[in-house]
This record gives C-alpha cells, structure tokens and sequence, in this order.
C-alpha cells in the first residue's frame, strides 16, 4: 500500500482545519506515502489550476460555515477535473453541526467528476473565539487526532483498493427548501458583527490581510472588509501579525447563540469526531 501519492487540498481561516491537514499529512509520510498539500485558502491560491492526474487519490479538507463548506468553493471546486480520481472528504466544525455539508460538498465533488469514497467530521474551536466566544477552546485534542490518523489510513486503503465500497449518502431533510431559498438571499450591504475592521495604531501595513482573504473582501487602505464578499471566516484576524484587525466585542452574540441552537457548553465538549462512510451516520 505504500508508494501511494495523494494529493491533499484545503481551506482554513483560523488553523483548525490546517492542523487536521497536518496530522493526516504527516500520518500517510510515515505510511510510506507521498502527498502534496495544497491550502487554497487566500483567493490567488485558487486561480491556479490544479491537476491531479498523477495522484492516487484526493484528500479535500474544509471546515464549516453556516452548514456548508465555505461558499467559495461552490464555483472553483466544480473546475476541478476529477475524471474519475478517487477522493475523499473531511470536515472540521465547531461543535453545532455539520449541517448539509457533507451532503452538498459531496454533490460539487461529483459533478466536478470525483469519486467520493467516505467522509469524516472533526472538532474545532470556534472560529469566532478570535473574538470572544468560548466553543470547545482546547479542541482539537488527542482524541480527535487518533481519528485524524484513522481517517489517513482507511484513505490509503481505499485509494489503493481495486473496488472500494459505494458511499452513498441520503439527501438531508430539507436541503432543497435551503438551496432555494440561499439562492434568493437579498445581498448584505451593512456592516455586521462578524465582518472585522482594523485598529490603524500597531498597524504596519504589510496587507497581509488584503493579500491572504479568501474573497478578496478585505482592503488594508480602508481597514474594512466588504460585507457583501466577506466570509466571516476570521482568516485577516487569525494571520494578522500585528493583532490590529479585530470584530466587534461577540459576548451578547455568543450567549443568543447558545439560546437559539439550545446548546451547552457542556453539549458541544461532549462531541465527536468521527469518520463517516454510511448514509445513516451523516444524519443531523
Ligand atoms: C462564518 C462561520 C460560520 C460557521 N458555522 C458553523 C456551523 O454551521 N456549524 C458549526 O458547528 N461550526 C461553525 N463554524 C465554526 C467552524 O466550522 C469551526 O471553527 C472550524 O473548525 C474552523 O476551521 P478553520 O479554522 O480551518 O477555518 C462557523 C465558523 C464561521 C467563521
């Protein structure tokens, strides 16, 4: 099984799904395998096309927001060529629920021509603790890396096998209800709590910031993001090495989040990771 060559592709704002691409990365070298890593996190890093025609098989790592893989990746992941290449998918969230990600990122994969062989979900600090909030801080943890190397391993057997089991997975309760209705979201113009703005004194104006954004929503000149483009993904935050970019104090947001999901600090810590490669365990 080893020799195999896999390619693995991700996006990560704040580090979480960067570290779980790291441990299966460094999982496979110690297999014997080869990989190249891809993070196509800033917008550039996406106008490349990217070919994997000598690769065994795809790893695609995205965390998620809102219930879905960033939205950037529903136009570029279906320029991809798949052409029949094996893949398989993981998730990182931030202990609500993966939502219909693994659903619908599975269906872009597809149609890009990919094979999606089984799925995974890990755990993650919230990408909002950047700015207050208190999801899961210590995660992920060594718990959730022994399922991080599992999840290497059963890729390396599933890329390396002839005929590797079917994954199918049933269309979540509502999702075409959703799609629709994200569709026709009227365009946000306003300014909002998630979208961050830079603190001009301690700025250096390296625009990291402006040259790291994966919508290009960020402009250095103006310290502010653009609320229609911005993801909210806390990229600019989390890289800025002068910690001069900051989004508003999240307390009161954090507390109604709890009160509309009827979550508990104790309920998110008690998550886990899990590899997924049946229909019925993708259920939320
Ligand atoms: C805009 C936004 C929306 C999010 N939506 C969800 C969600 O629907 N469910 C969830 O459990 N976590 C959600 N999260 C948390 C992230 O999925 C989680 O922190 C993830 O591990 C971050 O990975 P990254 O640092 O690689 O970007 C969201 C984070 C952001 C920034």
């Amino acid at each position: 099984m080893a020799n195999l060559s896999i390619a693995l592709v991700y996006f990560s704002g704040t580090n979480v799904t960067h570290t779980y691409a790291e441990v299966i990365r460094e999982t496979l070298l110690d297999e014997g395998c080869s990989v190249r890593s891809f993070n196509v996190t800033p917008y550039g890093s996406r106008q490349a096309g990217l070919s994997f025609d000598d690769d065994d098989g795809v790893l695609f790592g995205f965390p998620v927001f809102a219930d879905f893989a960033p939205s950037v990746i529903n136009e570029w992941l279906p320029t991809l060529k798949g052409q029949g290449k094996k893949c398989a998918l993981f998730l990182t969230y931030g202990a609500r629920t993966t939502g219909y990600a693994h659903f619908h990122t599975k269906l872009l994969l597809e149609r890009a021509g990919f094979q999606v062989l089984f799925s995974a979900e890990f755990l993650g600090r919230h990408s909002f603790n950047v700015g207050g909030w208190r999801v899961i801080p210590d995660r992920p943890n060594a718990e959730d890396f022994v399922v991080a190397r599992e999840y290497a391993r059963l890729a390396m057997e599933r890329f390396a096998s002839d005929a590797p089991a079917a994954f199918r997975l049933q269309k979540p309760f509502g999702y075409n209800q959703v799609i629709a209705a994200l569709e026709h979201e009227p365009e946000v113009t306003e300014r909002q709590w998630r979208n961050p703005v830079r603190i001009p004194e301690g700025c250096s104006m390296c625009r990291q910031c402006e040259v790291e954004c994966p919508t290009r929503a960020f402009d250095a000149d103006t310290g502010l993001s653009d609320p229609r483009t911005c993801l909210g993904c806390m990229h600019c935050v989390w890289i800025c090495p002068d910690h001069a970019l900051r989004v508003d104090a999240m307390g009161a947001v954090y507390a109604a989040f709890l009160e509309n999901w009827h979550l508990t600090e104790d309920m998110m810590r008690s998550k886990k990771s899990r590899i997924i490669t049946e229909s019925w365990q993708a259920a939320f």
